[in-house]
C-alpha cells in the first residue's frame, strides 16, 4: 500500500469515534501471557501493529495465540519453547518491547534471547536500567551481534532495587521478574504510571502478590506458580488526548468514546487552561467529548513528568494546539531529551516555536546540563499552512497530521504507516470525523 497520504486542512474535525484498550499496557499484558500455566484473555486490544508484533514473538515461543470477536485475544502458554534466533530477528527494529521478554523467558526456558529493540527515536532510549535489574536478580548477559542472550544458572531471586529514574519500562521488568523469583523484591522509585497498575492488576489476577506504597515503592513477593487472566484494558489515554488535541487545532467537535476521565484528569487541566472545553459522559457508553469553544486560546506554561505529572506522550499534540494560542507558551520536556525534533515540521508550515538547551521550568532536569534542545517557546497564534511532511515518530508524527488538518491548503504525508503502530484505524477514524484526505 502507499505510505503517503494527501490531507486537505482548514476544516474541524467533528464527530465520534472510539478508543480502545492501551497500547502501552495490552503489550505488557500479552507478555505477563508467558508466565501463565493457562490461558489468558484480553479484551479490547487494538489492531496496530506494536500488537501484531509481539503476538509474532510469543508465537515464536509457541504460545498459541488465537483471536475472538471485537478485539479479544486468547493466549495458550502450555508449549512455551526456546524460538529459532534467526526468526527472532525477523522482529529487530520494530518495537522495544522484547526487552520485557527477559524475566518471563528466564523463568520458562531458563535462557532468553532479545533481537536489537526498536521503538521512536526521541532520544538515546538504553536499557541500563533493565540490565542492572535483571543483574540484580541473578541474570547473566551476553551481548552479540546479534541481539542480547542471557540466562540465570543459580536461577532468579528477589532483590531490593533503586531505580535512578521511575522509568515505566524497567519498572515493568522488575514486575515481570519478579512475580515468579524466590523471596521478596522490593523496588524504590518506581514508575507508578496507570498503564503499569493495571500491569499489576493483571499480575494479581494471575495469583502474584504485589502492594503499591507510597513515594513510589512497590513489593512484589515471588510465587512459584501463575495461571492465566482475564482482562479488560484501560482505554488508551495518548490516543484520547492525541484526537482532544485535534478537535482543538482544528476549531472542532470531537466525542472519544471509551475515554475516562480519572486517567486524564492532569491533561484535562491543561486543556481547560488552554481554553478548551470538555465534557464527561459516565454512561455505561462512557465517553469525554473535546471541543473548541470559539475564542482565543489561551497560552500556557508546562512541563512534562512521571505519572501523575503531564505524559511527555501528550507533549506533541498539545504544542500543536498552543501554536494557535495568543501570546507565548512554555514546553519543558523531562523524561526524553530529543522530544521536539517534531517541531521543524510546524516551523516549516508557519509556526514560531523556538528551542533551548536551558530548563525553561521551575524543575531542573537530567537534560539540563547537557546540551539538549529540551524547552520550547512557542508564539502564537499562527496561520499554518499546508506542506511536504515526513512522518518522524508515533506521536510526533500524529502531531503533523493535526497541523495538516488544522492548516489552510493541502499537505502530503509520507511516512503514514508509521501511525498504525500506536493508533487503531486512524485513516478510518479520520474519515468519521470529516476530514478531507486521499492516499496517493
Ligand atoms: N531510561 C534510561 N535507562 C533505561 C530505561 C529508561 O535512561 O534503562 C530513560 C529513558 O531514556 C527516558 C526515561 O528513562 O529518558 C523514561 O523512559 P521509560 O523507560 O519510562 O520509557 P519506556 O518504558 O521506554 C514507555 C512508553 C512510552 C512513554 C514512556 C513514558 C511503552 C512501549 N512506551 O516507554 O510511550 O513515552 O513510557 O511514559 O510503554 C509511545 O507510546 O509513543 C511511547 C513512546
Amino acid at each position: 500500500m502507499n505510505d503517503l497520504l494527501m490531507v486537505h486542512g482548514g476544516m474541524p474535525l467533528h464527530g465520534e469515534i472510539r478508543v480502545r484498550g492501551a497500547k502501552n499496557l495490552v503489550s505488557k499484558a500479552m507478555v505477563a501471557s508467558l508466565l501463565g500455566e493457562s490461558v489468558s484473555r484480553l479484551y479490547d486490544v487494538p489492531a496496530i501493529r506494536d500488537v501484531e508484533v509481539v503476538r509474532g514473538l510469543l508465537e515464536l515461543h509457541g504460545v498459541r495465540v488465537s483471536e475472538g470477536t471485537d478485539g479479544e485475544l486468547v493466549f495458550d502458554p502450555s508449549n512455551v519453547e526456546r524460538a529459532n534466533v534467526d526468526e527472532l530477528n525477523v522482529h529487530a527494529g520494530s518495537s522495544r518491547i522484547p526487552i520485557l521478554f527477559c524475566g518471563p523467558l528466564l523463568h520458562r526456558l531458563g535462557h532468553a534471547f532479545i533481537p536489537d529493540l526498536g521503538g521512536c527515536r526521541i532520544g538515546d532510549r538504553p536499557i541500563d536500567f533493565h540490565l542492572s535489574a535483571l543483574r540484580e536478580f541473578g541474570a547473566i548477559e551476553e551481548k552479540t551481534p546479534e541481539g542480547l542472550h542471557l540466562t540465570a544458572p543459580g536461577g532468579l531471586h528477589g532483590t531490593k532495587f533503586e531505580l535512578p529514574y521511575p522509568s515505566v519500562g524497567a519498572t515493568e521488568q522488575v514486575l515481570l521478574t519478579a512475580v515468579r523469583a524466590e523471596g521478596v523484591t522490593e523496588l524504590r522509585n518506581a514508575a507508578v504510571e496507570p498503564e503499569i497498575i493495571d500491569l499489576i492488576c493483571v499480575l494479581q489476577k494471575m495469583g502474584a502478590i504485589i502492594s503499591v506504597h507510597t513515594d513510589r515503592v512497590i513489593r512484589i513477593e515471588g510465587v512459584p506458580h501463575l495461571g492465566g487472566y482475564t482482562h479488560r484494558p484501560l482505554p488508551d489515554r495518548l490516543e484520547v488526548a492525541s484526537w482532544a488535541c485535534a478537535a482543538l487545532a482544528t476549531h472542532g467537535d470531537v466525542s472519544v468514546r471509551g475515554a475516562r476521565q480519572v486517567d486524564m484528569m492532569t491533561f484535562l487541566n491543561v486543556f481547560r487552561s488552554v481554553g478548551g472545553a470538555f465534557e464527561v459522559d459516565d454512561s455505561p457508553n462512557a465517553g469525554i467529548r473535546f471541543w473548541h469553544p470559539g475564542g482565543e486560546l489561551s497560552t500556557v506554561a508546562l512541563e512534562t513528568d512521571v505519572h501523575p505529572g503531564l505524559m511527555t506522550d501528550w507533549q506533541q499534540p498539545l504544542v500543536v494546539a498552543l501554536t494557535q494560542a495568543q501570546g507565548l507558551s512554555i514546553v519543558h520536556e523531562t523524561v526524553y531529551e530529543q522530544r521536539f525534533g517534531f517541531t521543524d515540521a510546524l516551523v516549516k508550515m508557519g509556526a514560531t516555536i523556538q528551542l533551548y538547551r536551558e530548563c525553561l521550568g521551575a524543575t531542573p532536569c537530567r537534560f539540563g546540563q547537557r546540551n539538549f534542545l529540551h524547552s520550547a517557546v512557542i508564539s502564537g497564534p499562527s496561520k499554518l499552512h499546508g506542506t511536504e511532511l515526513e512522518i518522524p515518530d508515533l506521536r510526533g508524527g500524529f502531531s503533523h497530521f493535526i497541523a495538516a488538518l488544522a492548516a489552510e491548503g493541502s499537505s502530503r504525508l509520507h511516512g503514514v504507516d508509521l501511525i498504525n503502530r500506536g493508533y487503531e484505524d486512524f485513516e478510518a477514524k479520520l474519515d468519521a470525523l470529516g476530514a478531507r484526505f486521499e492516499r496517493i
